[in-house]
């Protein structure tokens, strides 16, 4: 019986539809919360299945999901898959806890006046983060959502025509806090920083910075719980479309460009290519980090929030050449480029290929 409950473990089939790659994996939880990755895919995307946060064409994004669970040899009996977070609205906020009355009610009676949607077009849910307690009174904090009923169908369509058990569709600002609910180790980093002077702030407060390809999404943890979510609606296949305007070339020679020479600064030998990626590419860098930085002052002033000690930088979007030194000189916390590996209780299958493993980190949060 003991060693029953030790080694109880579910299996499943995570599944991350993104703008530009859709990520499949096979994850098996232990009992302790530990992860491993048993399996991966990464494919593209096809074209136009995915507009304002829906699947559009569920048949094709069921056709390339299947194919993967095929090619890889899963097995899981179970899926779950995570949302696009563009059409999500989240807030999160405090109330004080009603004696006499359930918590669900009290939340409930709550949400209209701060998420005033049409609740027969949207779902509503929501959680409760964490309690506080001051003096005499208990307050809640609770993190609501609201999406459109339409596109959670796609998803769940997704779901149901796989063949395998659907456990849950999430959503990214749930799934990386559940990641990032442990340790995360940045000794290769520590190295780095140690020699840098930056600002040292005394405070378990962290910000979790997610590049996709057409979102970027900000959340803010505190004592790892979640605090503030937001999604900008800009990402990096922006910068290809920029770069692949002023140079005339098809998208796919501008995203080339853009992982080649990145931040990286030209000097007077360099090409024109790399002159104009570079103008580009850093534009685009430096309007989106005014975003991010806005979110920081929303969150200092009006959420009463802690100043934020560190950045974990994830999604494709993250590798960008030059972004965690750009993001470094300006928030002037040190930043780091985050990996499945670099957090504690997760373990890969020898014989999986490690270098996409920083493209996952959505997909394998949402088993937990
Ligand atoms: N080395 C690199 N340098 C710069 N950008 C990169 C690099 N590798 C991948 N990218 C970019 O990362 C993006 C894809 O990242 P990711 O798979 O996280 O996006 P997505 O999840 O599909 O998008 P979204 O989360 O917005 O739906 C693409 O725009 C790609 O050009
Ligand atoms: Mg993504």
């Amino acid at each position: 019986m003991l060693l029953d409950l030790f080694y109880k473990k579910t299996s499943m089939v995570c599944i991350d539809v993104g703008y530009r790659n859709i990520k499949v994996v096979e994850v098996t939880v232990r009992k302790n919360n530990n992860i491993f990755i048993e399996n991966y895919g990464i494919v593209a995307t096809p074209m136009d299945c995915i507009k304002n946060g829906a699947i559009y064409d569920v048949d094709r994004v069921l056709s390339v999901v299947k194919s993967v669970i095929k090619e890889q040899n899963m097995k899981a009996k179970n899926a779950k898959i995570i949302m696009s977070g563009t059409n999500i609205i989240t807030r999160i906020y405090m109330i004080d806890r009603v004696s006499g009355e359930s918590d669900d009610f009290t939340v409930k009676n709550s949400i209209p006046k701060f998420l005033p949607v049409d609740v027969d077009n949207y779902r509503v849910d929501y959680k409760i983060l964490n309690t506080i307690k001051e003096k005499d009174k208990e307050k809640y904090k609770v993190f609501v959502t609201a999406v459109p009923k339409n596109i959670l169908q796609s998803y769940i369509d997704v779901l149901q025509g796989l063949d395998l058990k659907p456990l849950a569709v999430d959503i990214p600002a749930n799934s990386t806090a559940k990641f990032f609910n442990r340790e995360i180790q940045t000794k290769d980093m520590d190295d780095y920083y140690s020699k840098r002077k930056f600002k040292k702030v005394e405070s378990d407060t962290f910000a979790v910075l997610d590049f996709g390809s057409e979102t970027t999404i900000v959340n803010f943890l505190k004592d790892r719980v979640l605090e503030f979510n937001k999604v900008i609606l800009s990402g990096s296949a922006n910068i290809d479309e920029h770069i692949s305007r002023e140079l005339d070339i098809p998208l796919q020679e501008a995203e080339r460009l853009k992982k080649l020479y990145g931040m990286t600064t030209p000097n007077n030998l360099s090409k024109r290519d790399h002159v104009v990626t570079y103008g580009k590419v850093s534009g685009f860098i430096e309007r989106l980090t005014k975003q991010i930085a806005k979110c920081f002052e929303f969150y200092l002033e009006r959420c009463y929030g802690t100043p934020i000690s560190k950045i974990f930088i994830i999604g494709g979007g993250s590798q960008l050449s030059g972004l965690s030194q750009y993001l470094f000189s300006t928030f002037n916390v040190p930043v780091y480029p985050v990996g499945l590996l670099n957090l504690k209780g997760v373990e890969l299958k020898k014989s999986l290929d490690r270098d996409k493993l920083n493209y996952l980190i959505n997909s394998v949060g949402i088993s937990l």
